[in-house]
């Protein structure tokens, strides 16, 4: 079964101001260049993370889910080949961008790619933040959490859930906002999906850090050097989560917050919640002004 979000990568115009704002901002600490000139972001000895590579337009390029080991994916892929998915198998060349030993890809019902992978390289005792921050919670809880809009629920919970393996953590069940949230190890969701309908789209990722000094020291950086704000300081019902919203350089947002719940399987009872936030988390002017991340019409999505 899928262990960790052991990546992500996003193709953006925009890809070189995130040397600035990830390091100055977020904390990331920089990996070498990819051979396409892509800005690669370490949060930890993982080689790296995040990558955003050079587009013509923001994109969404896909996930990285990391596997134990070999015979842990190779198991995996032939019960998604017997699901009647097609599952590609990564090229040398892929594997060494992704900085992993093996990986094979799927697109989901809209498109977006996952990729699966083993044998991420790490780098012990190298990650040094970008900024004076306590470090980032992620290791064996992975990169953060990603959360995917999607048209359908019904179709993405079927997809996500009960073909991909991820396992339900709770809901919420607001008016105007469905999401299903879930997760693959300890984390309270690696993985969330909200419902627009007509839309597919990506937005945001989490970054926990470990200290609250450390979320707000980025509310006023980010304030600071003018990335916009998209949801104030607020803590989740569902993960506990301590957090604000702002907008990066490439349509999707960061969510940076601290104080993230740990999920039990042998416990775990999934719930629904009717609303997303304890306190705060209100949007801004900005945040109601401007698209939730980089979407896309459903009609203009491969299918
Ligand atoms: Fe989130």
């Amino acid at each position: 079964m899928i262990r960790e979000l052991a990546y992500l990568r996003v193709a953006s115009p925009r890809h070189e101001d995130w040397v600035a704002y990830a390091t100055e901002v977020l904390g990331c600490q920089l990996a070498p260049r990819g051979t396409d000139g892509s800005v690669r972001l370490r949060v930890d000895d993982a080689a790296h993370r995040i990558t955003i590579a050079p587009g013509e337009e923001d994109a969404f390029e896909g996930a990285g889910w990391g596997f134990a080991n070999e015979t842990e994916l190779a198991a995996y892929v032939e019960r998604l080949r017997g699901a009647g998915l097609t599952v590609t198998e990564g090229t040398p060349e892929e594997c060494a961008d992704r900085a992993v030993a093996g990986m094979w890809w799927v697109t989901d019902p809209w498109g977006n790619r996952h990729e699966f992978v083993w044998g991420q390289h790490r780098h012990p005792g190298t990650f040094w933040p970008g900024r004076r921050i306590s470090g980032f919670v992620s290791d064996d809880f992975g990169l953060g959490h990603i959360v995917l809009i999607a048209p359908s629920m019904a179709e993405a919970d079927a997809f996500y859930g009960d073909l991909l393996g991820f396992t339900l953590s709770d809901r919420v069940n607001e008016e105007f906002m469905k999401v299903r949230f879930y997760h693959c190890n300890g984390r309270h969701h690696s993985l969330g999906v909200a419902e627009v309908p007509g839309t597919v789209g990506f937005n945001h990722l989490m970054l926990e850090v470990r200290d609250l000094d450390d979320v707000g020291t980025g509310y006023d950086l980010a304030r600071e050097k003018g990335h916009p704000i998209v949801r104030a300081l607020g803590r989740h019902t569902n993960d506990l989560m301590t957090s604000f919203y702002m907008s990066t350089p490439s349509s999707f947002q960061i969510e940076y917050g601290c104080g993230g719940l740990v999920v039990d399987d042998r416990t775990w009872v999934a719930s629904t919640n009717d609303r997303p936030s304890l306190w705060g988390h209100e949007l801004t002017d900005w945040g109601r002004h401007n698209p939730p991340g980089i979407l896309n019409k459903f009609e203009a999505a491969a299918r």
